[in-house]
């Protein structure tokens, strides 16, 4: 075992009863992505040698969602010292550094993490660091005790702390590393005789002190350490993630016309010198090329854009949707599992369902494709040059040929051959004088 190798603890066993919600509250997500993911992704940062999350009974889903990270059960929830040791079966034999962090702290950023282990690793061998943060509300977060000789002593729970205690402002943001050989020797040491009867992990400092270990703090902004606990705040740990997938979008060379009104998924992709306009919602997975104009009040969700396109104002690109290079989707249209290659155009009130749309194809407003029969769905197929009239309605499954042409208004039920012209509708018929003599009347 190397002094370097990390194993990480993610602590999930809570309720989350304030929630007041059918899901785990480490399910709940943030950007498009569990909050329990964020927190995996962070930890994956470090290469731990060892992963594991610890849920309470009945928490399957949680299990489910983290796999292949194992998880363990913690039977009863007597505290965080007692789920870090229901954790022991998965860390038996770990020499290495042990970080326990917590499931519902999503915000925590690689670089923190990698504070905290290089502070474990400094020359007095802290056997426990312990992340502080100095909040501008200190709240009911414990207090770390740090001796005028500037040690951190012991770590006092707000409900046990004294007025002195409390009006230190220096907290436990809650995230601790350990030195992996000494942390079960300190929580065999841990009782609960305080406030909530609980078995605090926290108390793993001032045992580490009395044993003669060294315990150190490593800061953290607060902004990375909000700990989710209700629905406000979740919604304030969501600003704070989209205010981050804002500015790496900036920062990569997206132009947003106004920040505060996208809205990204965590694992969002935008090219270089793409415009993003106001309102635009992303939801996951989606792709953008280089030069892309995503104009305003669009929402895309499982989509790939290619280069050069320009989307909406008001587009709706639900998954599956693939655009090809320069292609144009306009206002008021709604694109679902269907490839519109280059330069094709969707400009005005269409709906395209379960199609292919080839290269420079045009359609015109109003277009629909009738993809569903009331039990299946249908595909559609537009050839490259295709001309679809205004107000057409393709009812699948049909093939519209290379070069064809749709005259306005069609209803289309059958395949079009290649350049050909097709026109299914009405034929008109004009009545010279009928109109007149219709408002006339019957004496007239
Ligand atoms: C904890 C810290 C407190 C710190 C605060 C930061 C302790 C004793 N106190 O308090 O010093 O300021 O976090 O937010 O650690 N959990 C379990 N099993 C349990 C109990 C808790 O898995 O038996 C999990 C919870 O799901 C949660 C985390 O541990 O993710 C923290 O538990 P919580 O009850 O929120 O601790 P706090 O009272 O907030
Ligand atoms: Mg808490």
């Amino acid at each position: 075992m190397t002094q370097s190798s990390v194993a990480c603890v993610i602590l999930a066993a809570g309720k989350g009863s304030r929630m007041k919600s059918d899901l785990p509250k480490v399910l709940h997500p943030l950007a498009g992505r569990p909050m329990i993911g964020h927190v995996l992704d962070t930890v994956a940062t470090l290469v731990p040698e060892r992963t594991v999350v610890v849920v309470g009974p009945g928490m399957e889903d949680v299990s489910a969602a983290v796999a292949p990270v194992p998880t363990v059960v913690q039977t009863r929830q007597l505290g965080t010292a007692d789920a870090v040791r229901a954790a022991a079966p998965v860390l038996a034999g770990f020499a290495g550094d042990v970080l326990v962090l917590y499931g519902d702290t999503p915000l925590i950023r690689p670089e923190t993490l990698a504070r905290m282990l290089a502070a474990r690793r400094e020359a007095a061998d802290p056997a426990v660091v312990v992340l502080g943060m100095t909040p501008a509300d200190p709240g009911a977060y414990g207090r770390l005790i740090v001796s005028p000789a500037g040690i951190l002593e012991r770590i006092v729970e707000y409900l046990d702390a004294n007025d002195r205690e409390r009006a230190v402002t220096l907290c436990n943001a809650g995230l601790m590393a350990f030195d992996g050989r000494r942390l079960f020797e300190l929580l065999d040491h841990v009782d609960n005789a305080n406030k909530k009867q609980e078995y605090y992990l926290t108390d793993g400092v001032g045992i580490a002190r009395r044993l003669g270990y060294a315990c150190s703090v490593a800061e953290a902004p607060v902004d990375e350490v909000l700990g989710v606990n209700d629905r406000a705040e979740l919604a304030e740990a969501e600003r704070l993630i989209q205010q981050r997938l804002r500015r790496t979008a900036m920062d990569n060379g997206t132009t947003l016309t106004d920040p505060h009104s996208v809205f990204f998924s965590i694992d969002t992709r935008l090219g270089r010198d793409t415009t993003i306009g106001p309102n635009v919602v992303f939801g996951p997975g989606v792709t953008v090329g280089d030069r892309v104009e995503i104009r305003a009040f669009c929402h895309l969700e499982q989509v790939r854009v290619a280069d050069g396109a320009v989307i909406g104002p008001f587009a709706r690109l639900r998954p599956g949707t693939d655009i090809g290079p320069g292609a144009h989707v306009g206002n008021f249209v709604e694109i679902k599992n269907a490839q519109v290659a280059a330069g094709a155009k969707v400009n005005h009130l269409t709906y395209i369902g379960d199609a292919v749309i080839g290269a420079r194809a045009n359609i015109g407003a109003g277009t629909i494709t009738c993809n569903y029969d009331g039990f299946a769905k249908h595909r559609t197929e537009i050839g490259a040059g295709a001309f679809i009239g205004s107000n057409a309605s393709l009812v699948a499954p049909v093939r519209i040929g290379d070069g064809a042409i749709v005259g306005a208004g069609s209803v289309v039920t059958f395949d079009v051959e290649a350049d050909a012209l097709s026109v299914a509708r009405g034929r008109q018929q004009n009545r010279p004088g009928w109109a007149a003599r219709f408002r006339a009347g019957p004496k007239g």
